[in-house]
């Protein structure tokens, strides 16, 4: 099979898909009806969709994505820029959730959402754990406790950067410092050997966050339990990702106790211009 066709009568040869294939693999010669692929395209194509995505009259219909299981943009759906800052600017890490679960659907749906973040070469590295159970998120907020019981000795001069021993002395009086009582943990991991796969994951996540909110959950990243994850062999037991995988992230996600009523200021931009 070819690795795209193109329909001749809707083919307008204006040569956009030739100009924005990301790894020029189609051509278009004068004496050529419509563009062709080149020679080794099969094996280079990346599977970004961008040749079937931005043809105007659907021509073009690749192997894998065919522009029926492609859906249209909407233009009514885009948001302007006062929307988009407002939806960016209002979103919070939540430290405080209410008890109740969040239904696996929904986590899935915004997991969903959150796929469509980019990847280097379009690899989509991104895998997904999903802890449900609150008791089993805090069971493991225990074991970065007992890592930071651990790095204080070890490396003492990090542990105080991180100021791991307020959060030993907040544990140890019934708090959760470090997965903030929140019902579920969202760890992004990837193949070791990916090298797309850290910066995927952490996008992938930075994504969910951002969709989260649109479905009024929470989320915060999970900067101590991430740490831990890396290094402290009873939480990777526990966590016992795929051999030769490791996470690049980790959220905490449930719904929010409180409701933000400011939008916090941040530091003015610094910025060079060449
Ligand atoms: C990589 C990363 C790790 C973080 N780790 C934690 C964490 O372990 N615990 C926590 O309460 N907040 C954590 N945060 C949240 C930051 O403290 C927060 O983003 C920052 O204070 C700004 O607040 P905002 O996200 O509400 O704008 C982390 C944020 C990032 C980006």
């Amino acid at each position: 099979m070819k690795l795209f066709e193109i329909d001749a009568e809707k083919c307008q040869r204006d040569g956009i898909c030739v100009a924005e294939c990301p790894l020029r693999l189609i051509e278009l010669k004068p004496e050529d009806t419509v563009p062709a692929a080149i020679s080794e395209a099969d094996e280079l194509c990346i599977r970004c969709g961008h040749c079937v995505a931005v043809c105007p009259t659907g021509a073009l219909s690749h192997k894998n994505l065919s522009p029926e299981a492609c859906p249209p943009v909407r233009k009514e759906l885009a948001l302007g820029p006062e929307q988009t800052k407002h939806f960016l600017r209002s979103r919070r890490s939540i430290r405080t959730y209410k008890k109740a679960p969040v239904d696996m659907e929904t986590i899935k749906r915004v997991i969903d959402i959150a796929r469509f973040a980019p990847s280097g070469h379009n690899s989509q590295p991104v895998r997904w754990l999903v802890v449900q159970e609150s008791k089993d998120v805090l069971q493991m907020a225990g074991m970065v406790i007992d890592w930071m019981r651990y790095v204080i000795k070890a490396h003492p001069a990090m542990a105080q950067t991180l100021r791991m021993d307020r959060a030993i002395t907040a544990w140890e009086a019934g708090k959760d410092p470090i997965c903030r009582s929140a019902p579920h943990l969202v760890v992004a991991y990837g193949d070791k050997a990916n090298m797309m796969a850290p910066t995927a994951c952490v996008i992938a996540l930075t994504y969910l966050e951002l969709a989260a909110q649109a479905f009024g959950l929470g989320t915060c990243w999970a900067g101590y339990f991430n740490a831990a994850a890396s290094s402290w062999p009873p939480l990777q037991s526990t966590l016992s990702l795929p051999e030769n995988h490791a996470g690049y992230g980790a959220m905490m996600m449930g719904y929010p106790k409180f409701a933000y009523h400011r939008l916090p200021e941040r530091k003015e931009v610094d910025i060079s211009w060449r």
